[in-house]
């Protein structure tokens, strides 16, 4: 999974990259495993967090990557023929980390006030996204 040629236009915003001018290396796609927040905890509006992410299997390649962390939900939404699909909602408007190296493994971040839910999660951008397990902001 580590070494795809799959790029997401969200890696190449968070990367600073403007035009596709990747070369091979670029295209090593990066999925840390959020480790940080678990499922069930709960964060306080206003609060500092820290979140983590396991870096072992982080190729030499992508040392230099950093990352970009966005806070949505799931809802279900239906398509235009009724059938269902989960949206994860994310607020690609107020990332709540960005420009963070992904070999740091962790970034601390202030919790934004917004609506209170049980069911949040994290996605982290190395490359790739990668999702949290859900957990309440109160
Ligand atoms: C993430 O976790 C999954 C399941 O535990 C594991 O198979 C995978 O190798 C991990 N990926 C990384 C990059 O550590
Ligand atoms: C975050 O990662 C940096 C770089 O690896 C490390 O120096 C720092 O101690 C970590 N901070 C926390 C709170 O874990």
């Amino acid at each position: 999974m580590l070494f795809t040629t799959v790029v997401s236009l969200l890696a190449l915003a968070a990367s600073g990259l403007t035009a596709p001018t990747l070369g091979p290396q670029e295209l090593i796609v990066v999925s840390p495993n959020i480790t940080s927040p678990q499922a069930g905890d709960f964060w306080l509006a206003g609060s500092t967090q820290v979140v983590r992410w396991n870096t072992a299997n982080i190729p030499p390649a992508a040392a230099k990557n950093t990352g970009l962390l966005l806070i949505g939900h799931i809802t279900i939404m239906r398509d235009q023929d009724g059938k269902e699909y989960p949206s994860e909602n994310l607020d690609i408007n107020h990332p709540l980390a960005s420009g963070f190296r992904l070999t740091d493994g962790n970034v601390t971040v202030v919790v934004p006030h917004i609506i209170p839910r049980d069911d949040y999660m994290l996605v982290l951008f190395g490359d790739s996204g990668n999702t949290s397990p859900t957990f309440t902001i109160l």
